[in-house]
């Protein structure tokens, strides 16, 4: 396919208001005159990236703000965003983890993160899918998944569990638009110093600058070169390449051990009692 040129043309980012989602919304302005759909709870800095943006680089920006937890929030954003206008590109990138032992996850946790990671992320690319087929081919979608749902991984259980699903749905669903001139990339990052280290207590154990976490504006370069050259598989870094490799080709048993001791010492309590 050939690669999208998003000059004076719409792209709608999920997850915008920080971390990977905000640097791919301030490149794509910066660097490829895209107008920006940005999608978060937080408006405040939704308003604060259209103000940065609309006088920096003379991009036109919607903030949209959704909380997509919320059933009908994910269609709502779909209708606000294409009403009066045609959007070319589309990258599912809000996401949320959970990082403890999987016993302890509360079911409000879970629910919350089934509904950002995976139905939201279905539920949109549906829409716009049929929304960039409809149009005669030409959109661009993103799923913005994680090498953590490559294998197993003890104490973001849940987390990479969703980032599997979102690799395997994100794979299937490229092939089958293919034939309608549609591209659907799926990219899969290793750890990136965001809010997400944080938010979660994985700083505990992770931080920026640490071999093998990127900053979000590294890993928003490579994410965006993927995405206009509609690549269907991006993982960026070379050491991140590495280990999905090793997680292919090495038993999961073994990875898993490999993975749980990298977070000896930064669980937030021992693990339950047997
Ligand atoms: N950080 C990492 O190490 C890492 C590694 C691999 C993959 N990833 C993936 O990269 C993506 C971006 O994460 P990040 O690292 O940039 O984390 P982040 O800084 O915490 O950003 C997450 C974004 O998702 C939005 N979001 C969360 N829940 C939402 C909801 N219910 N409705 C609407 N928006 C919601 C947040 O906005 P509001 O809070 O304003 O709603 C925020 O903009 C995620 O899919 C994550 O799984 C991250």
């Amino acid at each position: 396919m050939k690669p999208m040129n998003f000059r004076g043309r719409w792209v709608l980012i999920t997850g915008a208001s920080s971390g990977l989602g905000l640097e791919m919304a301030r490149l794509l302005a910066k660097e490829h005159g895209a107008h920006i759909i940005a999608v978060a709870r937080r408006e405040d800095r939704l308003t604060a990236l259209k103000a940065e943006l609309e006088s920096a680089h003379g991009v036109q920006v919607l903030p949209l703000s959704a909380d997509l937890t919320k059933p009908g929030d994910a269609a709502r954003v779909f209708e606000t965003a294409t009403s009066g206008r045609t959007v070319d590109g589309v990258i599912l990138n809000a996401g949320v983890t959970y990082f403890g032992h999987a016993l302890e996850q509360q079911p409000e946790s879970f629910d919350a993160m089934l509904a950002t990671n995976i139905t939201s992320v279905v539920r949109m690319s549906q829409l716009f899918g049929a929304h960039f087929a409809k149009q005669g081919g030409g959109g661009a979608l993103m799923l913005v998944a994680s090498t953590a749902g490559f294998a197993p991984l003890p104490y973001q259980t849940a987390y990479a569990a969703t980032k599997s699903f979102v690799i395997s749905y994100g794979r299937g669903l490229a092939y089958e638009l293919r034939k309608a001139g549609v591209s659907v990339t799926v990219f899969a990052p290793g750890g990136i110093a965001t809010e997400m280290l944080s938010v979660s207590g994985l700083d505990r154990k992770f931080k920026a600058g640490d071999v093998g976490i990127m900053s979000a504006e590294a890993c928003a370069r490579i994410a965006v070169e993927a995405f206009v050259h509609r690549r269907e598989l991006s993982v960026p870094g070379v050491l991140n390449r590495f280990l999905a490799t090793l997680m292919k080709l090495l038993p999961h048993g073994f990875m898993m051990g490999r993975s749980a001791a990298l977070y000896e010492g930064a669980l937030p309590k021992e693990p339950p009692a047997p």
